[in-house]
């Protein structure tokens, strides 16, 4: 006997398998009429046709509706001190983000509030950011440090992060981000700065675990390709998985240099050049598109179908940020995933579930409806993946189930 049935699914639609998936499998999803799922012990014990379904200790009637994955966000910037609303009119005069983040503002006004902030009320806005990423969808999170920039905010950062994955009904992979901008107190001293991470923070950061990947914003005037190889090689050697904001605004080489380092994710990429795109491809680092941060900043849009013809495993992430992305729902992203990547829905799906939690290091246990992965389900508000990506603007959410737990 299951501990919970979802009976009556009109039909569930999933990636298979347990790595990033590329090229013509990306858009190759499962689907099924008429489905059943059984959970036992927070893990998916059955997948298959109604009739043949275990009973069950509690029943969830999906009434007919979509079944998929529970959305995995392999990238934001959750934990965070006060908002950034009075950028909006800088940005609609013309100031560009990086010309902000010159004058001091920008992640540096983060930074200011983020330190001001005590530790139980970085705490209690995570977790209300993740209790309405639950609703919408999102199950699985990774969160970044980077707010911080001296070694007592970012472990203060990395905490809040770690309580709230032991916390949370969500869960969450944790990202330290200390070279994120250059802090005022460093102020045309980056090498001096990327030391400091490097020889002070990093090592701390390692020996308390708090962190499984490290990433950096590699960019004109943040952090140059020798910076940012300096700081991830440091990480790599250090045991942490490689991440890195390549070529966001400016092409400088941000995703030659993932491949180089065998980045697991490479972030951004609207002016990766078609050099670099080839050489993550041989690397296999994923791409981690952004869109809803190009259609905030007004820019280009990542080049997602050529990623997915060049064989490189394409995922889809929120950014949420105070700054670039103020928004944390997986819906909007994946429905830009549509219209602005130009991806086919069951490509946009797998880059919201399988290829994300590649990203993130647990394609093992999420991503998809399978048995032995853990019960993170969404019942869509849908009778088919198309309708929630082209009805945007609304939360389509009807059911979430978190480890076999009824969330929503
Ligand atoms: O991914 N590009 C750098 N970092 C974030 C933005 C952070 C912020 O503006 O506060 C991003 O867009
Ligand atoms: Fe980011």
């Amino acid at each position: 006997m299951a501990d919970l049935l979802i009976k009556n699914i009109g039909k569930l639609v999933t990636p298979l398998g347990s790595a990033a998936v590329s090229g013509e499998e990306q858009g190759r999803a499962h689907v099924m009429e008429g489905a059943a799922i059984a959970v036992t012990g927070g893990k998916i014990s059955y997948v298959g046709e109604q009739a043949g379904a275990p009973d069950a200790a509690e029943v969830v009637d999906a009434g007919g509706r979509l079944a998929t994955p529970g959305l995995v966000d392999p990238h934001t910037h959750m934990v965070f001190g006060g908002f950034r609303q009075n950028e909006l009119e800088m940005k609609l005069a013309g100031v560009q983000y990086l010309d902000i983040l010159r004058g001091g503002g920008g992640i540096l006004s983060t930074v200011r509030a983020t330190r001001a902030e005590g530790e139980e009320e970085l705490y209690a806005k995570a977790a209300d950011f993740a209790d309405r990423m639950m609703r919408h969808g999102t199950t699985t999170v990774e969160a970044k440090s980077g707010y911080g920039l001296d070694l007592d905010t970012e472990m203060k950062q990395l905490r809040v992060i770690s309580r709230l994955s032991r916390e949370h009904d969500i869960d969450v992979v944790a990202t330290f981000m200390g070279a994120h901008a250059c802090p005022e107190e460093y102020k045309d001293r980056r090498d001096a700065y990327i030391d400091y991470v490097a020889e002070e923070v990093l090592p701390k950061v390692v020996e308390l675990g708090l962190a499984e990947y490290a990433d950096v914003f590699a960019e004109t005037a943040v952090f140059d390709i020798a910076q940012s190889r300096r700081i991830l090689s440091a990480a790599k050697k250090l045991g942490l998985g490689i991440k890195i904001h390549a070529d966001e605004i400016n092409r400088i080489g941000g995703a030659e240099l993932a491949a180089e380092l065998g980045a697991a994710s490479a972030e951004h990429l609207l002016q990766a050049s078609d050099a670099g795109l080839d050489a993550m491809a041989e690397s296999g680092t994923i791409a981690v598109c952004l869109p809803t941060t190009s259609f905030n900043l007004d820019k280009n849009f990542a080049r997602a179908k050529l990623m997915v013809e060049k064989g490189i495993p394409v995922a889809i992430a929120t950014d949420f940020n105070p700054g670039s992305s103020p928004g944390y729902n997986m819906q909007f992203a994946m429905t830009l995933g549509c219209l602005k990547l130009r991806l086919m829905p069951a490509e946009v799906l797998c880059a919201a579930t399988l290829n994300a939690a590649a990203a993130i290091g647990r394609a093992a246990s999420k991503g998809s409806l399978e048995a032995g992965k853990d019960a993170d389900i969404v019942i869509w508000d849908a009778p088919d993946l198309n309708f929630i990506f082209y009805r945007y603007g609304n939360n389509q959410v009807y059911s979430v189930i978190k480890s076999g737990k009824v969330i929503v």
